[in-house]
């Protein structure tokens, strides 16, 4: 009987491969969608109970910025899926950000991190993040003392990392094992795909079948993520902000001028151009990292921009084969993937897909805030 049961669950995930591999762009052969195991843990950052605290009261202290008022959670906010529910995420004091805020649940298994890949695990991550223009704004020897000016700081750091005095680039790796906790597997997908046919209603299970086939979802979004962390241009519509919101067009050319790009190219962006930053290839332009489809649910808006406000229009936008997009000169852009087509789906299909896509997200993480050490001020060595 349970050999039974068993076998019925590897004929039915291989049924799944089968489909994956069939609906795959021009022949490609793809992973199929798969149940989340547990996220990689590197070699030179092991996880241990007094890392993982530290790291969350890390994750949550507004000293780790610039003017000592924004935290990381300030835009990961838990009861906004761990991002920030607007369009264009907030940004420093004074600076609204030019990208959607992203979840960092489940961050911990991406190789590729941000919309545009560019950096490759979290421990690269933190540091970007809090030290950004427009994110946190900090430096780094004004953060490293602030910790060390706090007694608990100090001697947490002590504890987990063995030093007298803390150092900021233990924050990040303390503020990423942290990160590595905030994990969200065991959706129903998970519990489907490992062979619990009940996990999905039978609506899902046919947004399943639409999106292992005719919707060919799959062709990018696959593996245990739902993500081939390959980079791919949809024709995203540009982020309305950019239209007319002055901070949110300063943000827009900042980042373009930080970025380096030619002068023509300086004057003439008008989107984003994504993996194009990083390559200066033009077959990159607009190219965007395939995003993780797990947690959406509670992630809206979508997209890099926040262009889409939920997922039933993320559907309609690759319904019609996507969009269109222009970065320069009034003609469109030839690096949209071929893979997008006008899909045919029907009404009811439509609502099929989307409630697939809510089976991956399962129950919302929750995490009680912690409490924050204070400053206590250190005898001074000049008055002794
Ligand atoms: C001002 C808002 C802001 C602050 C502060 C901020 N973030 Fe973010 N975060 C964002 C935005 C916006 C993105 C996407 C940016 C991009 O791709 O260019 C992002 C992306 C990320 C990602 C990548 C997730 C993925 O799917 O690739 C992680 C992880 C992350 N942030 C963690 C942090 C941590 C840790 C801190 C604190 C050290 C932090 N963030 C501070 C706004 C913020
Ligand atoms: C050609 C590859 C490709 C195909 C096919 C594809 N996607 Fe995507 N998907 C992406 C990329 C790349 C992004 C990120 C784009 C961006 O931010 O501009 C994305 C983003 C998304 C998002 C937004 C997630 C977020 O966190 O904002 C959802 C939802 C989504 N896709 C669902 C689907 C569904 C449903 C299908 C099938 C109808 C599909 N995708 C087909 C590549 C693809």
């Amino acid at each position: 009987m349970k050999n039974m049961k068993k076998l019925s669950a590897l004929a039915a995930s291989a049924i799944v491969g089968l489909t994956a591999i069939s609906a795959a762009h021009a022949g490609a052969k793809v992973p199929p969608l798969a149940p989340l195991g547990d996220p990689p843990i590197p070699a030179d950052n092991k996880q241990s109970e007094a890392k993982i605290k530290l790291g969350k009261m890390l994750f949550w202290d507004p000293r780790l910025g610039g003017d000592a008022s924004i935290a990381c959670v300030t835009c990961h906010e838990p009861d906004q899926g761990w991002g920030f529910a607007d369009s264009l995420s907030r940004g420093y004091p004074g600076t609204v950000h030019w990208r959607n805020s992203q979840t960092v649940i489940n961050s911990a298994y991406l190789k590729k991190q941000f919309w545009a890949g560019s950096v490759g695990s979290n421990e690269k991550q933190a540091p970007s993040a809090a030290k950004g223009a427009v994110a946190g704004n900090g430096e780094n020897d004004v953060m490293e003392t602030r910790l060390a000016f706090i007694p608990e700081y100090r001697k947490a750091f002590k504890e987990v990392f063995g030093t007298e005095w803390p150092l900021i680039s233990d924050a990040w790796k303390a503020i990423s094992s942290f990160e590595r906790t905030l994990i969200v597997k065991d959706t129903p997908v998970d519990k489907y795909l490992a062979g619990d046919k009940k996990a999905l209603t039978k609506q899902q299970v046919r947004g399943m079948k639409l999106f292992n086939g005719k919707a060919n979802c799959i062709a990018c979004h696959n593996g245990a993520l739902a993500s081939d962390q390959k980079y791919y241009n949809l024709g995203v519509p540009p982020a309305e902000r950019w239209n007319d919101d002055g901070l949110a067009q300063v943000t827009f050319r900042y980042e373009i001028y930080a970025k380096g790009v030619t002068q023509k190219l300086y004057r003439k962006l008008k989107d984003d151009p994504g993996f194009y930053f990083r390559t200066k290839d033009k077959n990159h332009m607009g190219k965007f990292r395939t995003a993780p489809l797990r947690y959406t649910k509670y992630t809206a808006p979508y997209m890099h921009n926040g262009a889409f406000w939920d997922l039933r229009e993320v559907v309609e936008f690759y319904n019609a084969g996507g969009g269109q997009n222009d970065f320069t000169d009034g003609t469109i852009a030839k690096t949209k993937s071929p893979i997008l087509k006008p899909l045919g789906l029907s009404e009811k299909e439509i609502d099929d897909l989307v409630a697939f896509l809510e089976g991956f997200s399962g129950e919302e993480l929750k995490v009680e805030a912690p409490k924050l050490p204070e400053y206590a001020p250190l005898p001074n060595p000049a008055s002794n």
